[in-house]
């Protein structure tokens, strides 16, 4: 079993467009499948979750459909808060999120302070995030307490350059699922997922559910995850 899956939910507007309908009605139709993956990881006992919600290049959406997101983001905290803490689900977020507007701030805060003690799943949202801007706002601060005299320079590895991550602390996916066909990553968890095994389904987010979930899961468990060795160092004929 995974210890971290991530998923770049992607398909809602394509979801919308074939019933005829606005692409906000596909975002709208997207909760159901995040109750289903979050509650799926939860029973499974996969220790986090993280879940691609709003990119730095989804800013540059029409403003409607920017605003339409805001306003089901507060309507969802709102709706699933109590649902999320009978569950023991812990809320965090990753991303540059003071760039939200101040009614989601507000809000995503009174969510993380409610989940925070909860000892179950870690469900990270990645709003207004993306890899690159994630390196670079680590490697500023970095460099910073480089000239500070906090860090020697030659003091620095992979290790230490994790620390400046938003995901300080959480181990890297295991597995990293993209709905919808599409065959790229999108500036999504860039240094996380080195070795991540990737899953990439046709099935538009809005229609992903526990068994979809299960489906990637058993996917993932039939894959040899060598890291560089030969198959044969990985199963020595005794
Ligand atoms: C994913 O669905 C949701 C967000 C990026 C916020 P899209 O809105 O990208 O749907 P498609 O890719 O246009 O179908
Ligand atoms: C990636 O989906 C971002 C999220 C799922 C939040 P997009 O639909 O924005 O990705 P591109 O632009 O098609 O690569
Ligand atoms: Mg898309």
């Amino acid at each position: 079993m995974p210890q971290h899956v991530a998923v770049i939910m992607d398909g809602n507007g394509r979801w919308a467009k074939k019933k005829g309908a606005m692409r906000i009605f596909g975002h709208r139709n997207a909760v159901q499948a995040v109750r289903d993956v979050t509650e799926g990881c939860g029973e499974l006992g996969i220790k986090y979750l993280t879940l691609y919600a709003f990119s730095t290049e989804n800013w540059n959406r029409p403003k409607a459909e920017i605003d339409g997101l805001m306003e089901l983001l507060v309507n969802t905290l709102k709706q699933e808060i109590k649902t999320l803490s009978e569950n023991q689900v812990r809320l965090v977020t990753i991303g540059e999120t003071s760039h939200l507007p101040g009614d989601c701030q507000a809000n995503l805060q009174w969510a993380i302070d409610q989940t925070k003690n909860n000892s179950g799943l870690t469900l990270i949202l990645a709003l207004s995030y993306s890899g690159r801007w994630e390196i670079m706002k680590a490697v500023k601060a970095l460099a910073k307490d480089v000239s500070d005299g906090k860090v020697a320079a030659d003091a620095i590895n992979e290790a230490v350059f994790e620390n400046y991550l938003q995901t300080s602390g959480i181990p890297d996916p295991e597995l990293l699922i993209r709905t919808s066909g599409e065959m790229r990553v999108s500036n999504f968890l860039l240094w996380q997922i080195a070795y991540t095994e990737l899953y990439i389904t046709p099935t538009l987010w809005p229609d992903f559910r526990k068994e979809h979930l299960y489906e990637a899961i058993w996917a993932y468990q039939q894959r040899e995850r060598r890291f560089g060795k030969t198959s044969e160092q990985l199963n020595p004929v005794s």
